[in-house]
């Protein structure tokens, strides 16, 4: 269940259907599935997709959507640091960024014009479609991160990031991941 967070504005919302109001209204698509399966680190990307292929294939469809993988980091995944780098810093891709989470947690940033930078955090059952071009980075936190999201791409090359060198995000170096209640 995703956590909304506009830092700036001390504002949080926690109802699914405010969430996915505000995010539409700002066409970053945001839908929650039923998740009810559970997997184990040492679970497949194919075991994963597997159980998510019946719920997968209408949305894959519709969208021309053309493969998918698995992004799994627990805490004893090496050089975490490098791949937390990666996504930390202000970005955009030439493709619709598409994460459906099967298990753990991030927070995607997001920096639309002329709005406060607002932040969404992801949880099991929680699907996020950053459209193509949007700025935005991701954290699955300094320690124990663990994520287990499926990826949906129509071609892999869209998905290389493209930094904007903002520096934005060292702004929100202090925000703590959100709790509910
Ligand atoms: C990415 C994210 C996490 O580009 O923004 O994979
Ligand atoms: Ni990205």
């Amino acid at each position: 269940m995703a956590i909304l967070s506009i830092p700036e504005k001390q504002i949080q919302l926690t109802d699914a259907q405010e969430i996915r109001r505000f995010m539409n209204e700002r066409g970053i698509f945001f839908d929650q599935w039923h998740c009810d399966v559970r997997f184990d680190d040492s679970a497949s990307t194919d075991e994963i997709l597997a159980a998510y292929a019946s719920d997968l294939r209408p949305f894959m469809e519709n969208g021309g959507y053309q493969t998918a993988d698995v992004i799994s980091i627990h805490s004893t995944t090496e050089n975490y640091e490098a791949i937390r780098a990666k996504f930390l810093s202000e970005h955009t891709h030439s493709e619709d960024e598409i994460r459906f989470f099967v298990d753990g947690q991030g927070l995607f940033w997001f920096h639309l014009e002329e709005e406060a930078v607002f932040n969404l955090l992801c949880e099991r059952g929680d699907l996020i479609s950053v459209p193509a071009g949007t700025k935005h980075w991701f954290d699955a936190g300094e320690t124990n991160p663990f994520v287990k999201a499926i990826r949906i791409f129509i071609d892999m090359s869209g998905w290389v990031p493209h930094y904007t060198e903002s520096g934005l995000e060292k702004q929100f170096t202090d925000f703590n991941f959100p709790t509910r209640g």
